[in-house]
Formats: structure tokens, C-alpha cells, sequence
């Protein structure tokens, strides 16, 4: 019996750990709270990032448009990247929005929005440096941990070494101090960090792969994936979506 209790006394706080326990909100529960959790990683130039002390970018402003359609308030958490996707499992928000790119691997556990922009993973290096695909035979490259970067370095052939660092800040960091090869990730982050550092001697490459970027919900909460959707289409009908484009990318970045 004792034994039993010990057991359970580890086993019961470990499953609530792991996120036996845990709970979605649904639409009702949201609308009724007044407020919508958002997660995002604050990180991610020109998508989500600090701007000083505030937490800005596209995706952060488009959140933020969408809340305002739906009559919410929102709140953000700022959550490392690679952790969101348990911590949505575990219900610490409703929604992530940090760039995730459509995966059947991450579609097991999560629902995808549709999507709010097109993209595309590019190669980065110093100029003579490794710049595309077939260059990067016998080289090292930095790329995000958990990212579709990390996942598209792993299918080039050759690759010398993949060193995954925690941000794109940290991973640019690595390439500028010729510590890797290389560096992939969004057109736009290579793009925007380009233009920010024109003294690194770095410049972008090769594409090497398109994706569509979404919202990431726990799964099945159909309720709100329509509700999410729906305010997502309005901002692209009213002018707002547009107007968060041109400001950031000077392009119409929806998926056409
Ligand atoms: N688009 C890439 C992916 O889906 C990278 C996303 C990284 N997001 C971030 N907030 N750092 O894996």
C-alpha cells in the first residue's frame, strides 16, 4: 500500500508534467475570458522580435489586427522556439504564432491555421563562401534548432557538420564568426539581418525550399481554428493584412 502511494505520488505530478492532464480552452471558454493567449518567440526578424523593451514584427501586429477582429484581448507569451509546441500541448496559450512552416511531422500533434504567409528557407555566407545546395558538399552549416531549416539541412547530401543554435540571432552570430560555413533560414530574416549588418561580408544564396506559414493550435479545437481563420480572411479583405506587408517587406507576402 505504501509502495502504492510512493508510486502514485510520482506518477500522478509527472503525467500533469507531461500533459496528461491538460486541457484546451475552447471558442466558449476564450470568448467568455475576454482575452486570447498568444505565444511567439520575439526572436525572429522581421516576423517577431524586440524592438527595445517591445515585443514586435509582422506576425505580432497581424496577431494582434486578428485579436482586435475577434473582440479579444490579447496576451502574449514569450516562448523559446523549439518549446512551443509542447507548451501549446500542455495549454500554457491558445495559439502560437512564430513562423511555423506547414510539416506533416509537426501536423501530428498540432492544427495549422491557414496560412499567413509564403516563404522560403535560403542559404547564407560569406561572399566566395558556400552559396548553394551543391556548394555545401564537405561544409558546415548553422541553422535553428527544431526548424524546417534544421530538417532541410539533414536532407543535403554531403554536409560536413549541422550546428544547431537556439535562435537565428545566435546562428547568424556563428556564420559572422566563420565558426560555421553556412547559415539557413527565412529569405526574409537572411534578408532583413543582411541589411542590418552590411559590414559582415555575408550575403544570401540559394533557395532551398518553399513553405506556407501558419498559426499552430492544439489539435482539434475546431471551434477556434474557425474563428482564427475567419478573422485571418477578414484582415487580408479589409486593407489591414496589405497595409502589415507593405510596412515589413515592402511586398505582398500572402500566399498567392
Ligand atoms: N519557418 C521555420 C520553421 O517552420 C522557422 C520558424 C522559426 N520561428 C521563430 N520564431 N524563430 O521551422
Amino acid at each position: 500500500m505504501r509502495f502504492l502511494a510512493r508510486l502514485l505520488s510520482v506518477v500522478i505530478p509527472l503525467t500533469l508534467l507531461i500533459g496528461g492532464a491538460a486541457n484546451a480552452r475552447d471558442w466558449k471558454a476564450i470568448q467568455e475570458s475576454g482575452t486570447i493567449k498568444a505565444a511567439t518567440e520575439g526572436a525572429f526578424q522581421p516576423f517577431n522580435y524586440y524592438e527595445g523593451s517591445t515585443l514586435t514584427g509582422f506576425e505580432v501586429e497581424l496577431a494582434e489586427v486578428i485579436a482586435k477582429k475577434l473582440g479579444l484581448k490579447l496576451e502574449w507569451s514569450v516562448v523559446p522556439f523549439d518549446a512551443q509546441i509542447a507548451a501549446l500541448k500542455q495549454d500554457r496559450f491558445d495559439f502560437a504564432i512564430a513562423s511555423h512552416g506547414f510539416t506533416e511531422e509537426r501536423a501530428k500533434s498540432v492544427d495549422f491555421a491557414n496560412p499567413h504567409y509564403c516563404t522560403g528557407g535560403q542559404i547564407a555566407a560569406h561572399k566566395g563562401g558556400p552559396l548553394t545546395v551543391s556548394a555545401l558538399n564537405g561544409k558546415s552549416v548553422g541553422v535553428q534548432l527544431a526548424t524546417t531549416y534544421a530538417g532541410a539541412a539533414q536532407k543535403i547530401k554531403g554536409i560536413k557538420a549541422i550546428k544547431t543554435y537556439k535562435g537565428d540571432p545566435e546562428a547568424f552570430s556563428a556564420l559572422r564568426a566563420k565558426k560555421v560555413d553556412a547559415w539557413i533560414s527565412d529569405k526574409f530574416t537572411v534578408k532583413g539581418t543582411l541589411d542590418k549588418n552590411p559590414d559582415a561580408g555575408i550575403v544570401g544564396g540559394e533557395l532551398v525550399f518553399v513553405e506556407k506559414v501558419s498559426m499552430i493550435m492544439p489539435k482539434g479545437n475546431k471551434e477556434l481554428a474557425e474563428k482564427l481563420n475567419h478573422a485571418l480572411a477578414e484582415v487580408m479583405k479589409d486593407g489591414s493584412y496589405q497595409a502589415l506587408s507593405q510596412k515589413y517587406f515592402k511586398e505582398d507576402v500572402s500566399c498567392r
